[in-house]
Parts: C-alpha cells; sequence; structure tokens
C-alpha cells in the first residue's frame, strides 16, 4: 500500500517488518510531487504579489494559541494538511522582511532563486563539515569569491555560518588564541595576564554576549567613545591601549565596526589597522551589513581599510539579500584560523582516500561539526543573478537612502536624526516627544503601510530605516515619508485633546 500525501504511515510501517519515511511506491511519489510543484507556485504567487500584501500583520489570537499549544502530533496528518495550516496561519504573519516597505532592523529580503537553492540543497542535504565531496568544494568557491569581493587575498581562510554573530565570534575565538600570548585554548583565562578587547560605544550587542561566552566577561571590554560621526575615536583607543599597558593588562585586539547598527557609520578602519599593527594586536572588523558596500567602486571608500582586517564577519543574509541563514567569516591567515579550532579527535581522522581524505577543514574552521549547505544558496545566486547586478543592488539602496533623507530635509515636520553615510536613515516627527515618535512607529507598522524599526541617539527616540531590501523603489519612501506626517499629526492632536481634557 502507498502512503499517500494524505494517509497515515503507520499503515506501512504496520504491515511491513521495516519501513522509511520515504512514499512506498510510485503513486506516493507522484502525490508528493504534485503537491511540491503547487507549494512552488504558491510562493512564487507569494512574492509577486507581496507589494499587495500588509507587510507585517499581527497574529490573530486563535491562532497564535493554535500555534502555541497544539498537542504533540503522534499521528501524522498529512502533509497536505500540513500545508494548509502553513498557508493558513503560518505564511501571513511573518515579520514581513520579503516586502518592499521592510526596513526594519537589518534584514535582506531574500531572493526567488535563494527559495529554490534552499529546497535543492535540502534534498540534497549533505552535512558539510567539511568532507571530501562536492558540498565542500562549493563551500570553498562561495568563501574564496567573497574574499575576492572584499579585497581579501588569496588563500585567505572562511566559512559560512548561521549570521554575523557567529561569525563575529568566530573572527574573536581566533584572535584571541592568536594575541592572547599564552596557551588560553589549554588553560583558559587562567594562563596568562588579564585580555582587553576595544571596541566603540556604537559595537552591536553580539561581541558583550561573546566576551561573557568566552568566559572573558564583559569587563574585558574596553568600551571608547565616539566622534559626532559615531565613529571610534581612534585617539581615546590608543590612549586606553597605552593606559591598560601599563597597569598590566593584555590588550589582544580592536573590533572596529563597518556600517554601525545605529547609524551605518564606519569606523576609520586604516588608522585602527596600523595601530594594531603596531600594538601585534588583532584587527577584527564588523562588517555585518557594511562590509557589503566594498563590492561597489562607488561605495568601497567609505570602507576602506576593511581588506586590512586579520578577521572580517558579515552577513549575507542582510545587505547580500539571500536567504536566512547565511553569515561568512574570513580570516586572513589560514593557518592561525585552523589553529583556533582543529581538535585532532580520535573519530574524525583524516583519511588516506575516501570521503574523510584531507580531514574534516570546516569542523576545524569554526565550533560546528555538522553543518547545513548553506554554501548552495550563495553559489547559486551569485552564478545566476551575477556579483554586479547586486552590487547594482546595494547600490540602489544607498542612493534611496539619500533620496529618503532628501524628504526628510524638504520636509518643516521632520527632522534627521544623524548623518546618512551608507544605508540608514534615523528621523524624528520634530513637534512629537520621544513617547509621540515611538507612537507613530508603532501606528505604522500595525497598519501594515511600513516597517522600520527604532533606536535611541544620544538619548532620543528616532525612527530607523535600514535599507536591504531590492524590492523598494522610490515610490515607496514617498509613501513613508507621507504617512508618518499623517500619523504624527494624528498623534498629536490626540495628545493635545487629552491633555486639555
Ligand atoms: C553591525 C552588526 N553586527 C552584527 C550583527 C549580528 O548579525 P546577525 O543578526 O546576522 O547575527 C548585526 C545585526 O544586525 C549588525 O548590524
Amino acid at each position: 500500500m502507498s502512503r499517500t500525501v494524505t494517509g497515515n504511515l503507520e499503515d506501512d510501517c504496520s504491515k511491513t517488518a521495516e519501513c522509511s519515511l520515504d512514499p512506498t511506491d510510485k503513486a506516493g511519489w507522484e502525490q508528493l510531487r504534485t503537491l511540491g510543484h503547487k507549494m512552488v507556485d504558491q510562493i512564487f504567487d507569494h512574492l509577486q504579489t507581496r507589494r499587495e500584501q500588509p507587510v507585517w500583520q499581527r497574529i490573530p489570537t486563535e491562532k497564535r494559541t493554535a500555534l502555541e499549544a497544539e498537542p504533540l502530533p503522534r499521528k501524522g496528518q498529512g502533509v497536505e494538511s500540513a500545508y494548509e495550516t502553513f498557508l493558513r496561519d503560518v505564511l501571513p504573519y511573518g515579520i514581513g522582511n520579503t516586502h518592499p516597505r521592510f526596513w526594519g532592523w537589518v534584514m535582506g529580503s531574500g531572493t526567488p532563486e535563494g527559495v529554490l537553492a534552499e529546497m535543492l540543497a535540502a534534498g540534497m542535504n549533505p552535512n558539510v563539515g567539511g568532507f571530501d565531496d562536492s558540498a565542500t568544494l562549493v563551500e570553498e568557491q562561495v568563501i574564496h569569491w567573497m574574499a575576492q569581493l572584499m579585497g581579501m587575498p588569496d588563500g585567505t581562510s572562511g566559512l559560512l555560518t548561521s549570521g554575523g554573530t557567529m561569525a563575529n565570534l568566530i573572527g574573536l575565538a581566533v584572535g584571541r588564541r592568536a594575541r592572547a600570548g599564552f596557551d588560553v585554548r589549554a588553560e583558559g583565562m587562567r594562563g596568562g595576564p588579564e585580555m582587553r578587547v576595544y571596541c566603540s560605544t556604537e559595537v552591536h550587542s553580539w561581541l558583550k554576549k561573546t566576551v561573557e561566552l568566552m568566559g572573558m566577561g564583559r569587563n574585558s571590554l574596553h568600551v571608547v567613545g565616539v566622534d559626532a560621526g559615531y565613529r571610534m575615536k581612534v585617539d581615546e583607543l590608543q590612549k586606553a591601549i597605552a593606559v591598560d599597558r601599563a597597569t598590566g593588562l593584555r590588550p589582544i585586539c580592536v573590533v572596529a565596526t563597518a556600517g554601525t547598527v545605529n547609524t551605518g557609520a564606519t569606523d576609520d578602519l586604516p588608522a585602527i589597522a596600523d595601530l594594531c599593527a603596531k600594538e601585534e594586536m588583532w584587527f577584527h572588523v564588523d562588517g555585518a551589513f557594511g562590509a557589503l558596500a566594498s563590492w561597489s567602486n562607488r561605495l568601497r571608500d567609505g570602507v576602506k581599510g576593511l581588506d586590512r582586517a586579520d578577521s572580517l564577519a558579515f552577513d549575507l543574509h542582510k545587505w547580500g539579500y539571500m536567504p536566512y541563514d547565511i553569515g561568512c567569516v574570513l580570516v586572513r591567515d589560514a593557518e592561525t584560523h585552523k589553529a583556533a579550532f582543529a581538535t585532532g579527535a580520535s573519530y574524525l581522522t583524516a583519511m588516506e582516500r575516501g570521503p574523510a581524505a584531507g580531514g574534516l577543514r570546516f569542523a576545524d574552521r569554526g565550533v560546528e561539526l555538522s553543518r547545513g549547505f548553506r554554501a548552495l544558496k550563495a553559489w547559486m545566486s551569485l552564478k545566476a543573478l551575477g556579483a554586479d547586478a547586486i552590487t547594482a543592488v546595494i547600490e540602489q539602496n544607498v542612493d534611496q537612502a539619500q533620496y529618503l533623507a532628501s524628504l526628510i530635509n524638504q520636509s518643516d515636520e521632520l527632522e534627521l536624526a544623524a548623518e546618512v553615510p551608507l544605508n540608514i536613515v534615523c528621523f524624528r516627527f520634530a513637534k512629537a516627544s520621544d513617547e509621540g515618535n515611538q507612537e507613530i512607529l508603532m501606528r505604522l507598522q500595525e497598519s501594515g503601510i511600513a516597517v522600520p524599526s527604532g533606536t535611541v541617539l544620544q538619548g532620543r527616540f528616532a525612527i530607523r530605516v535600514a535599507i536591504s531590501n531590492h524590492r523598494s523603489r522610490k515610490a515607496d519612501f514617498d509613501l513613508l515619508v507621507e504617512n508618518v506626517i499623517r500619523i504624527g499629526h494624528e498623534v498629536m492632536k490626540e495628545r493635545s485633546s487629552a491633555s486639555t481634557r
């Protein structure tokens, strides 16, 4: 008996001594194939008509409960039924980052090619620990292309990761082992002088988590101030290093940022690279989204010095527009990279021939052993679209940020809250308080019109638009400004009538 798409697997298993999770006959495969085609049609319909749907909508209470409280399905209901629930209760209530007017936090919008690549990767299902197989070569190729696009030398090592946080963590772990001055892998933090890592006040929160996780503690961070453009003060950094050294601490690494999360500012990377070289410290650059500016001849100067990093972390799921999740860490010196993670476990020993020939190279470059084939979506996207097309959209996003800034500057009612060096625009409805601006943001999000996010700059709340979206058009920013002003007036009116009551 064949396993039907709507049927129950138990029938098969109860009738034979052995069973698998595959359909048992041709008809079962045919049904899966038909459903698969329907899924492809429907997900592309969803993307093609995304502009007509709300950017975001709150999950209705009954659906929320259904998603949270469903008992464990002991018996299968069939994939058709599960798919119907997905279409009804899951797909319409995503965060919204596939929509042309989603500009919250820093999220990429994904590509249709990426959707297909994800399906193929799951179908092939390799464990990309770094065996002697095609998936390993595909990932190596992507790493090589990334090094080339970032201006890093041939022979640069790297790893694709779940995102910027993991890529940064790996970079810092490599840097700590290389600059600790003792065998930190063997002795932990007790093996030598207390270490210090330097960053600016604008550094992303991954760093706090990472130093905590690495056993260094938050106090191992020396946080340096920023100038009016939110760039690390290099003179202050230099003094901090000297003072720490004089008190017996060991400065090991500067974490500079190319494209800060708040405003898109880039630290003075050449000056920090020089300082790290002089001080024999590790130079790590967090370029989660900003590093992608170096793909463009026009924008590269804005992130100058990035190619001097000892380690560089960035995401492809942000400004590379590839579907979640995919980040990347590049490490200039391949041996130093491996020395931070290789373990030499007996069951992972390199063989002379066979799939384990040469050892598990990716397992030796990071924390994870078993890894998915996330390289495929990058490899296919680059082959299908070409790096130039992706770069053109990156440049378009920067132009759109300038366009939005010009709309804000032309308006009497809005004000910019920071410079716009890259693809992030922070602004306020000038007459409204912080609470008023927060209310404007929440109404905008809840209306389904647009999803920016918020931040606090110099103690004041700002609406923040981060444009890493290949679907946005200039008219979307006109609509945003119109609606912020309309909602701003609404909020002000309500507040003034409430206060006179
Ligand atoms: C500058 C910066 N660094 C690191 C991260 C963390 O990256 P991920 O969310 O991919 O872990 C982000 C996320 O927005 C970021 O903007």
